[in-house]
Parts: C-alpha cells; structure tokens; sequence
C-alpha cells in the first residue's frame, strides 16, 4: 500500500524519530510510506492533490489536530496515532476540539500511548469507543561505537570545584527567546555545556557514557530521552511531574524531585549509593522491555494497517 504519513517532522524532536520508527515498521512488511510535514500544507486542499499526484491509497497522521484536521474529508481511509498535546492542549480550544472530534469519527483507528491518554479521549470523544487502541512509544538505541570523545571533550567546559561533574544540556532549538535564555543563563554557569542537536547514534553514545541523565522539564509529555537512558542503562534524575512520574516510579526505574534542593539530595544519593544504581538500572532496563517493546510496537502497527485496506 501506498501510505501518507503526515507529522510535525522538525529534526531531531520527538515527534520526527517517533513517527520515522512507525514508518520503518510499516515499510518493514512491504508498504511504501511517506513522511510529509504537517507544516508544509496550509489547507486541505494542498493536501487533496498531493495524495492525488501521488496516489496515496491510505494515511496516518500523528497528532489528531495538526496532522489529523488536514485529512479530514480526503478521500483516502485514515488512521490516527495522538501526540498528546492534542488531547492534553488543543481540547482547551472549542474550535479545535471540535475539528478533532469530526476527524476522529471519520478515523478507521486512534492509537493513544497510554491509558490515561485513551481515557481522557474517550470522556470527550464516547464516540470513539471501540477505536482507540493503546500501544506505548517502542524504544531502539544504537550508540554510534566510532563516536569521536576527543572533540566532545575538548568542547566541554569542566567544573571549577568537582572536575568529574559535569552537565550536558543536549538537543535542538526550538524556541528563539528559550534558547537565548538559557545560552546566556549557561554562560555563566561553570561546568554546564550546551550542545545543539546531533544524530540520534552520537547522541546515544554520550548518554551511555554519562553518570546520569537528567529531566528537569516543567511540561507535559512522555519522555523518549528518559526511556531511552534506562534501556541504554544509565540511571534516570527527573522532575516529578505527571509525564515524568508515568514512566519513572522513585527508587524503583530512577528517581524523581520536586525542587532545586531535593535534586542535589537525590544526586548526591545516587553517587554515593552503588547498589542503589544498580537496582536502578536493572529495573529501568527490565521497565523498557517490557512495557516500550520495540517489538510489540512493530506487530501492532503492522496490525492496525490492515483496517485501512
Ligand atoms: C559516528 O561517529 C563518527 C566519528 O565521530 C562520525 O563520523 C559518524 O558520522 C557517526 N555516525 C553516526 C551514524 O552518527
Ligand atoms: C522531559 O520530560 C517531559 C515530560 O515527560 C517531556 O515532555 C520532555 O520531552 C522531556 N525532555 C527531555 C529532554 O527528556
């Protein structure tokens, strides 16, 4: 099958690796499936002639409002996989929530990544009961084994009091005004370095050769960063909020604060407690298996595809 794949496909987020594995998947059982970006098209009608032109014979789109709205009335049958900030931000919006609602009844499936997700879908939409299935964020790593530590190295600034501890703060950037915040907030910090985006296998080799990682982050979500750190093994420090606390349970997959302090305190508890990290690790990687398999996100994919033949 010819398969359209619409996404926000900004490099390197979360969205763009998620949506390039699910595509992997598809193609893995012989479909042809094209990624295009949700952004690119300011109407439907844009949209129309490009399945036109390429024959698309079925679609995807990840996020029910940026992606699903443009294959509202298109002719093609679609299936829908939530990004979570349609559910959990656009529902605020009345116009929003009820394009969502019309796409969601012409969808032939809705993949939400957890439970809770499907829930909250289902006390908006009831009409979607029956269509919504449940499959977790699937979770490859592969470090790049020639990554090259000598220009990482020199490039990072080390700590003036604890030469062996410093932080990374890795990733693209997205927000102009954030990031001139930070940039100028990181200048004056000793010991921090900020990177900008780098390949997924680079990255993956630096995380695998860190103490720890760290999620700070105020905002809602699921955390391909956290889950990817417990299956490449390196215990996980993150800000105990609802996204967060889904995946990581404190002192079993990791550990969670709340504040600036209660961080120091549990960063400190982790370096000095071996069999703590160790329990931490183990767990973390066993959670990831289990529950984010990239297997069983494979199979069901595969699966749901064929309700749009
Ligand atoms: C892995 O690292 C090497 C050396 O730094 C680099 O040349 C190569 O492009 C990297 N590969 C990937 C897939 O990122
Ligand atoms: C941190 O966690 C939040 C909530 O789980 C998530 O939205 C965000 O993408 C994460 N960021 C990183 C860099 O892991």
């Amino acid at each position: 099958m010819r398969i359209l794949f619409l996404a926000v496909l900004r490099a390197h987020t979360g969205n763009a690796v998620t949506a390039a594995r699910i595509r992997d998947h598809l193609e893995a059982v012989g479909h042809t499936c094209n990624l295009k970006d949700a952004l690119d098209f300011e109407s439907s009608t844009e949209l129309s002639s490009l399945i036109c032109a390429e024959k698309f014979e079925a679609a995807l789109a990840l996020h029910l409002y940026r992606g699903g709205r443009l294959l509202q009335g298109q002719r093609i049958p679609f299936g829908i996989i939530f990004g979570g900030t349609d559910i959990n931000e656009d529902t605020k919006h009345g116009e929003k929530k009820q394009t969502m609602g019309a796409v969601l009844e012409e969808a032939r499936f809705a993949v939400a990544f957890t439970e809770s997700m499907k829930e909250m879908a289902l006390n908006i939409w009831p009409h979607a009961k029956g269509k919504i299935y449940i499959q977790n964020q699937g979770i490859s790593t592969m470090p790049n084994i020639t990554f090259n530590w000598n220009t990482f190295l020199q490039s990072a600034e080390w700590h003036q009091e604890e030469p062996n501890v410093y932080m990374v703060i890795v990733g693209p950037e997205v927000d102009p005004v954030f990031t001139s915040e930070v940039k100028s907030r990181v200048k004056r910090a000793a010991g921090v370095q900020l990177m900008g985006e780098m390949p997924r296998e680079d990255l993956h080799a630096i995380v695998k050769n860190c103490f720890a990682v760290v999620n700070s982050s105020i905002s809602e979500g699921m955390s391909a960063a956290i889950l990817e750190a417990m299956d490449l093994e390196v215990p996980v420090l993150a800000r105990n909020i609802p996204g967060n606390a889904a995946i990581v349970k404190h002192e079993e997959t990791g550990l969670l604060f709340s504040h600036p302090q209660e961080f120091i305190q549990q960063a400190k508890r982790l370096v000095n407690d071996p069999a703590l990290e160790k329990e931490i690790v183990t767990k973390g990687k066993e959670y990831v298996r289990s529950c984010h398999s990239w297997k069983l996100e494979r199979d069901t994919y595969q699966n749901l595809l064929r309700k749009l033949q």
